[in-house]
């Protein structure tokens, strides 16, 4: 559902910002990963969905060759001039405008002939919290400014070249999947992606009686001052040495911005993987075969949990994704006190068929698959045992699937 009050803000902000009435209104979603994290970027596959939350931009015309934003969140109008973008040099603030410059910039370099506007940008998508706040924004800004210069591309084209902000400019080694999710979205449905060799298709979000919930931890980490490419470089190194040695087919090897290709290994390999990794990085041999058994588990965990849920056996589906929350912790470790206490109480709810942390992690929300008899009083019970754990105080809420971004007037 659309948040009404939301386009009613960044209509009046348009309005008072810069006199006039706003043309048009677009929104772009944030998303969740019911499961597959930390593998797109190991080339495995994934499992997000749209949701309706997220990034709103009230657009008008320019009349003075700028570019302007205004947020009301950050009570701020960012103004960038066409000419100064045509230079091509990226001027970076450290701050939420460094990805609508970044965009506009790769705008240019993919040869669309932009046209300045004016926007007026409201979210309800909290930033930092797992949820995918700047993919969102980075689909908002490139689908506004295409369609204000009248211009068209592909939705991979459009998702990756939100990946490239995040590498090239950002300074995320992240992967493919938040802008996969966002600009493939489908309300009812949810996506599975391969990110080996590009094809996907929609599931129905069926989950029978059972809904998903979404739980902000309120505990928020930065993707920038994470360990998230300390993870992607480990994975790096663990496939560079298993396709030096023909464990995993070099022909297959993708290219270094597609992803490390370690979640081609045959998982009959892995103790294979396991005694090379001993021989070659003995002193952290352990971490390394830890972080392999995470890719290699979780990719299986996707189709398990496919599976489960077309054979409407949410129990089991829910056993998977607690899987997934552990391996996440003992394995791949991006989870930390925070979101393994709010996990941890989640899956002690009877009601609840399974619980994980989702997205990136170091923080953000957890995600809990939970009965048609799941109530106030057993989230309430689950907040407070959070609570005393950590001192923290968790917010929760169901979301629904949504289409990708796109034009809502
Ligand atoms: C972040 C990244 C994604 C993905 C997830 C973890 O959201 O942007 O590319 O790696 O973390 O699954």
């Amino acid at each position: 559902m659309l948040n009404l009050d939301l386009v009613e803000s960044v209509l009046s902000n348009y309005k008072e910002c810069y006199g006039e009435a706003a043309k048009t209104v677009y929104f772009s979603p944030g998303r969740v990963n019911l499961i597959g994290e930390h593998i797109d970027y190991n080339n495995g596959s994934v499992l997000p969905v749209a949701i309706d939350v997220g990034n709103y931009a009230a657009i008008g015309e320019s009349k003075d060759q700028y570019f302007r934003f205004f947020t009301d969140k950050f009570k701020q109008e960012y103004q960038l001039s066409l000419a100064d973008l045509e230079t091509r040099e990226y001027k970076p603030a450290g701050e939420w405008t460094d990805y609508i410059q970044a965009t506009l910039l790769e705008l240019l370099e993919a040869g669309i002939k932009l046209k300045p506007f004016y926007a007026s940008i409201g979210s309800d998508l909290p930033g930092g919290a797992g949820l995918s706040s700047s993919a969102s924004l980075e689909l908002l800004i490139a689908t506004t400014a295409l369609a204000v210069a009248d211009a068209e591309l592909p939705e991979l084209e459009l998702a990756k070249l939100g990946q490239v902000v995040e590498n090239k400019y950002i300074g995320v080694q992240s992967g493919l999947m938040d802008q996969l999710a966002i600009a493939l979205g489908k309300e009812g449905e949810a996506l599975l992606y391969n990110l080996a060799n590009h094809g996907y298709r929609h599931f129905p979000l069926n989950l029978a009686e059972a809904r998903i919930l979404v739980i902000d931890s309120h505990k928020r980490r930065s993707l920038r001052e994470s360990k998230y490419n300390e993870r992607r470089e480990e994975c790096q190194r663990i496939a560079d040495l298993l396709f030096a040695e023909g464990l995993i087919d070099s022909e297959k090897r993708p290219r270094y911005e597609e992803g490390t290709g370690l979640a081609l290994l045959d998982p009959e390999k892995i103790a294979e993987a396991n005694i090379l990794l001993q021989e070659y990085y003995p002193e952290e041999a352990s971490i390394l075969s830890r972080r392999l058994e995470h890719v290699i588990t979780e990719n299986s965990r996707v189709y398990e949990f496919l599976q489960a849920v077309d054979g409407a056996d949410l129990k089991r589906a829910g056993e998977v994704l607690n899987a997934s929350h552990a391996s996440l912790a003992k394995n791949y470790e991006v989870t930390g006190k925070e979101m393994d206490s709010l996990a941890t109480a989640c899956q002690a709810e009877p009601e609840v068929y399974g619980a994980r942390i989702c997205g990136a992690g170091f923080g953000g929300v957890v995600i809990a698959l939970v009965s048609e008899n799941f109530d106030q009083s057993m989230l309430n019970r689950i907040l407070q045992n959070y609570h005393e754990a950590t001192g923290y105080r968790a917010e929760a809420y169901f979301v629904n699937s949504t289409n990708g971004p796109s034009r809502i007037d």
